[in-house]
C-alpha cells in the first residue's frame, strides 16, 4: 500500500513490537518519539529483527510547529498510531501537570496537524484503567467509564473524548484500543519493555527480582475477595497487542470500519491473579523468587478482565499467547538485558 504509517512512542515498549508488526505485513513506515521513556538503540535492535531501521524523528509531540514541519516533510501519510504518552500513574499523581501537559497536548497537536494535512487515521492507546472497579466482569466496550483514580487515567478518559469530539466534527476517523496488561517480549529477546528506574508493573518486578536486580517483590495484599486473596489481571502479549493494531489501521484504511470512532478492548479474556502469575514463571523458569505479601497498594482495582467477544468479531483478532509463554519471552529479554545486549 502506497503511503506511510507514522508511530508515535514507536521507540516505547508496546510501539517498537508495533514497529515490527507493521514491517512485517510490508507497511511503511516512520517513528516519532523524544525518547523521554525509550532510548533510540531500540531503533537499531529493531533492524535488527526486521532487516531494516525505521525511519526516525525525534520530536516532542507538545511542540506544535515541529508537528506541522513533520506534517510537511512527510507529505504521504496514510495513518497514524498514537502511543506516545506518560505513563506512570504513581508519578502522575505527583505530578499531574506534567502528564496533563504532555499526554493531551501531544494529542491536540497531532489531530490539529491530521486535520490540516488531510491525514485521516488515527489509532489511540487507551487503557482499560477507565472502567476502574467494573460492576460486571467479564468488561465490554459498553460498561461506564468510572471516574479516574488518577491523573494518568484521567488522560485517557479525556483523550478518547477530544478524539470522539474530533471525530464527530472533522473527516478524522478514530479507533481507541483498550488494552488491559500488556506483558511479555520479542520472541527473538531483542526487544522488550526497558522500564527507567525501578518498574511499577508486576511483570517487569518479577523479572528484574529473578535477575537480582532487585532485592525482592513484594505481594500488594492477599485479603481481596478473589480465590487465593490477590489481585486479578487479564496479562496480554505485547505481540498480540502489535497485531491488533496492525488490524485497527487497516480496517480505517480498507474502510471497514462501523463507524467514524470506535472503541475495541484488547485482552485475552481471562484473567490470573498475583499469585498465579508468580508460580507460573517459577514453573516455566526454573528460578524461585524471592517475595513477600504486603499491604495493598493504593488504588489498586481487585479484579479486571476483558469481554473480547466485539474486539473477536469486529477486528478478526483474537490474543493467541497464552501466559507461560508471555512469561517465557519476559524473562528471556531480562536475561538478555543483563547480558549487556543494548551495549553491543
Ligand atoms: P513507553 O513509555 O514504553 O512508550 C511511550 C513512548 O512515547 C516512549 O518511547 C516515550 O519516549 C514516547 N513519548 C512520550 N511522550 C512523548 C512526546 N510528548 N513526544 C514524543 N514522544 C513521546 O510506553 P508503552 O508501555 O509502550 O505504552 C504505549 C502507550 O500505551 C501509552 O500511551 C500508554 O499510556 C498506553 N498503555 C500502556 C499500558 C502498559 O501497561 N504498558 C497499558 C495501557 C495503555
Ligand atoms: C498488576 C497487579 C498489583 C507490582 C497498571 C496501570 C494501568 C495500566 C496497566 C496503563 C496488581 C500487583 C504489582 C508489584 C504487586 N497501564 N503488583 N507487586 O495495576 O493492573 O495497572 O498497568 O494504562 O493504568 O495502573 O498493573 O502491573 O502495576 O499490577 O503485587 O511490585 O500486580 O497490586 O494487582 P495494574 P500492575
Amino acid at each position: 500500500m502506497a503511503g506511510k504509517i507514522v508511530v508515535t512512542g514507536g521507540a516505547g515498549y508496546i510501539g517498537s513490537h508495533t514497529v515490527v508488526a507493521l514491517h512485517q505485513k510490508g507497511y511503511d513506515l516512520v517513528v516519532i518519539d523524544n525518547l523521554v521513556n525509550s532510548s533510540e538503540v531500540m531503533l537499531d535492535m529493531i533492524a535488527k529483527i526486521t532487516g531494516q531501521r525505521p525511519a526516525f524523528e525525534k520530536l516532542d509531540l507538545c511542540d506544535e510547529s515541529g508537528v506541522r514541519s513533520f506534517f510537511t516533510k512527510y507529505d504521504d501519510i496514510k495513518g497514524v498510531i498514537h502511543f506516545a504518552a506518560l505513563k506512570a500513574v504513581g508519578e502522575s499523581v505527583e505530578y499531574p501537570l506534567r502528564y496533563y501537559h504532555n499526554n493531551l497536548v501531544s494529542l491536540v497537536n497531532l489531530l490539529r496537524s491530521m486535520e490540516e494535512f488531510g491525514v485521516r487515521d488515527l489509532v489511540f492507546s487507551s487503557s482499560c484503567t477507565v472502567y476502574g472497579q467494573p460492576d460486571q466482569l467479564p468488561v465490554n466496550e459498553q460498561a461506564p467509564v468510572k471516574k479516574a483514580e488518577s491523573p494518568y487515567g484521567n488522560t485517557k478518559q479525556i483523550s478518547e473524548e477530544i478524539i470522539e469530539e474530533t471525530v464527530r466534527s472533522s473527516s478524522i476517523r478514530a479507533i481507541s484500543l483498550r488494552y488491559f496488561n500488556p506483558i511479555g517480549a520479542h520472541e527473538s529477546g531483542l526487544i522488550g519493555e526497558l522500564p527507567l528506574g525501578v518498574p511499577n508493573n508486576l511483570v517487569p518486578f518479577i523479572t528484574q527480582t529473578a535477575i537480582g536486580k532487585l532485592p525482592k517483590l513484594r505481594v500488594f495484599g492477599d485479603d481481596y475477595n478473589t480465590p487465593d486473596g490477590t489481585c486479578i489481571r487479564d496479562y496480554i502479549d505485547v505481540n498480540d497487542l502489535a497485531g491488533a493494531h496492525v488490524v485497527a489501521i487497516e480496517r480505517m484504511l480498507r474502510e471497514k470500519n462501523d463507524a467514524p470512532y470506535e472503541v475495541f478492548n484488547l485482552g485475552t479474556g481471562k484473567g490470573y491473579s498475583v499469585m498465579e502469575t508468580i508460580k507460573t514463571f517459577e514453573k516455566v523458569t526454573g528460578v524461585n523468587l524471592n517475595y513477600e505479601i504486603t499491604g495493598r497498594r493504593a488504588g489498586d482495582i481487585e479484579q479486571v478482565w476483558a469481554d473480547t467477544k466485539y474486539a473477536n468479531l469486529k477486528l478478526g483478532w483474537k490474543a493467541e499467547k497464552e501466559l507461560d509463554e508471555m512469561l517465557k519471552t519476559a524473562w528471556r529479554w531480562e536475561k538478555n538485558l543483563a547480558a549487556g545486549i543494548l551495549d553491543k
